[in-house]
């Protein structure tokens, strides 16, 4: 079993929770390669894919959208995993609701071009420096907490789920 793993960051927590999955599955004896979105060269030697991508404005990255359009066309039928990077955990009860409820939004980008394995929706990093004057204005607003909100261990299981998914589907 071969497994892409593909990510798309803007300031680097993506690919660190991308690294962790390839980590995981290797363990479990998936042969993984991790790469950014836009470095991927041919595809149709991979069993399996997982991309994620950082979360801007309620859509994935383009050049990770790009990605899995790619899959649906140069490789039909093989399984997707999707994992979206956002910031539900910056946002306190209800605003938390909001975030999450960005999910179905994050999956109907793909209607129409595959339906994916499993999607989730991992919570990453926010800094002041990576938003604008208006930004930082609207994230002090909603109450926003700047900081690292990565769940490693939720991280790691949903990892394992792909990896025992993938190990019992060869
Ligand atoms: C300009 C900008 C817009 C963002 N918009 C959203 C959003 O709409 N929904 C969300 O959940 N997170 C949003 N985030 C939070 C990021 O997706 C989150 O911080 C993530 O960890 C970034 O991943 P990266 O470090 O791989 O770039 C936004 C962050 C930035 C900088």
């Amino acid at each position: 079993m071969r497994a892409l793993i593909a990510y798309a960051t803007e300031h680097g927590s993506t690919r660190e929770i991308a690294e962790r999955i390839g980590k995981v599955s290797s363990l479990r004896g998936v042969q993984v390669d991790v790469r950014p979105t836009d470095q991927v060269d041919a595809i149709e030697g991979y069993d399996l894919f997982v991309i994620g991508s950082a979360v801007h404005d309620q859509q994935w990255l383009p050049r990770a959208r790009f990605l899995v359009r790619r899959c649906a066309a140069e490789a039909p039928g093989r399984p997707v995993w999707l994992f979206s990077v956002g910031m539900p955990g910056a946002l306190r009860w209800p605003l938390k609701r909001w975030a999450y409820a960005e999910e179905p939004k994050l999956l109907a980008q793909f209607d129409g071009v595959l339906e994916p394995v499993a999607h989730r929706l991992f919570s990453g990093v926010i800094a002041p420096e990576h938003l604008s004057l208006t930004g930082r204005l609207v994230f002090r607003a909603i109450g926003g907490r700047y900081g690292d909100y990565r769940d490693w261990p939720e991280i790691e299981a949903w990892a394992a789920t792909v990896a025992q998914a993938s190990s019992t589907a060869v």
